[in-house]
């Protein structure tokens, strides 16, 4: 599909933007390994999170969901209730299903095997092969690749003490996940911070998890636990889905836009802090609890914007809205140096390469390095034809780009929006009417 974005005069009103990915994943997968029942309000009906819907379904759990769509019963079976799957387990597009189950699937007494699209078939899985071979893990890239197919057989896992080379909130929770089924306390060292979205909601469901500053990083541990119990959660709204809408409205002058129930854990607000460091008026308004995270309203308005350099501690905290960060540095005026981010390389698309092009063919001046962007800011962009690469970033982006820039955008393949935000284009569309 192709869909073709108008340059707008101005964008008004509140948008509410679906439940957190990553929040959405974690709470099917530790539903699914608890007992009894988890209600998830609010969820996120995406591609990527039905993968792991249907990967657990195939592991014998049952799920209801409501037809309206946004709440999902999980009728958990505990650590060990998992059932042999008859097929493949089909992880689709996901990294986050693909490195986290393996991790769950690592300790079970049976065995599985994981496969996805061509764009996962290319995504490094032997970060995760690594720490958990350690653990004693019976894991094999069938194409002796490093990537899916994978075959996990059953094995006894022991602890273990990693230092992980890239902060990664996948590598970390896998290795977690598979802690909680290994003889002793198992610790993950990142060198900075990644999403700690799973240490907080195994923590809030009794499992014995503790996180603290090293002098070599930043440490995770967990200790084995006979049982986790079903919960209750409401999971609040993406800030990597509000990062658009946030970007647009920075940068179509005369814009104001609100932004309800936006999820700000500190692991995830980089881009908040970026984006306001750059000129950006953004309030954060309304803050409370939900579903054990913060979550707040966003209050955007269009602002002048002058280039930042992004430093190495930030890039864990805004590596989804790197390719949206591009985006705004290339309305600034003044440079934006991006560094420190050759894990942008590995995600759905290499995402230096695929922003670099994206904002090239519109006019930007940006200059892709090996670990990141250099953008000079202040070209006049105009509008273009553009390849989303069957990804969903560098589609948003380029949407959101469009906005501002002279004359309409055509984005190709540009349903690959439904990895994270199916109704991402009608939201869009609801804030410019009139
Ligand atoms: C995610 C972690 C990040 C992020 C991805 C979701 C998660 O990946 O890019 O979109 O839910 O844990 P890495 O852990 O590979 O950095």
């Amino acid at each position: 599909m192709k869909q073709t974005i108008h340059p707008v005069k101005r964008l008004n009103g509140t948008v509410c933007v679906p439940g957190d990915k990553s929040i959405s994943h974690r709470a099917v997968m530790f539903g699914a390994i608890a007992s009894g029942d988890t209600r998830i309000s609010h969820f996120l009906r995406s591609a990527d999170c039905l993968s792991t819907v249907s990967c657990f379904r195939k592991l014998g759990i049952e799920l209801e969901e409501d037809p309206a769509g946004e709440t999902i019963i999980v009728h958990g079976r505990g650590l060990r209730g998992l059932r042999e799957a008859s097929e493949v387990l089909y992880t689709g597009n996901s990294a986050t299903t693909t490195r986290l189950i393996s991790g769950i699937l690592a300790g079970q007494g049976f065995a599985s095997t994981l496969d996805g699209d061509a764009s996962i078939r290319k995504r490094p899985m032997k970060r995760i092969m690594t720490p958990l071979s350690l653990m004693g893990a019976d894991i094999r890239s069938l194409h002796e690749n490093g990537c899916v197919p994978l075959r996990i057989a059953p094995a006894v896992l022991h602890a273990i003490d990693y230092l992980s080379p890239t902060a990664s909130a996948q590598v970390k929770s896998c290795v977690l996940l598979a802690g909680l089924y290994a003889e002793g306390t198992t610790t993950v060292t990142e060198p900075f911070l990644s999403r700690n979205h799973t240490e907080l909601m195994l923590s809030g469901l009794g499992a014995r998890v503790s996180s603290r500053k090293t002098e070599n990083g930043y440490e995770a541990s967990i200790a084995p636990e006979p049982e986790l119990h079903g919960f209750d959660i409401t999971i609040p709204g993406d800030i990597s889905s509000a990062a658009y809408f946030l970007a647009a409205a920075l940068i179509v002058p005369g814009s104001e836009v609100l932004i309800k129930n936006v999820g700000i854990n500190p692991t995830r607000t980089g881009i908040l802090q970026a984006a306001q460091r750059m000129g950006g008026d953004i309030r954060i308004l309304n803050q409370k609890i939900q579903g054990g995270e913060m979550a707040a309203d966003l209050l955007v308005r269009s602002s002048a914007l002058t280039g930042i350099e992004v430093g190495a501690e930030m890039i864990p905290t805004l590596i989804d809205e790197l390719p949206v960060l591009a985006v705004l540095a290339a309305y600034a005026s003044g440079t934006t140096v991006i560094r420190h981010a050759a894990e942008l390389r590995v995600k759905e698309s290499d995402r230096i390469e695929t922003t670099t092009n994206m904002l090239r063919a519109m006019g930007a001046h940006i200059t892709p390095t090996p670990d990141g962007m250099v953008i000079e800011g202040g070209a006049p962009l105009h509008g273009a034809v553009t390849d989303s690469c069957l990804d969903h970033r560098i589609a948003m982006s380029a949407a959101v780009c469009a906005l501002a820039a002279e004359g309409p955008t055509t984005i190709r393949d540009a349903e690959c929006i439904d990895i994270s935000y199916p109704s991402f284009y009608s939201d869009l569309s609801s804030l410019t009417e009139g």
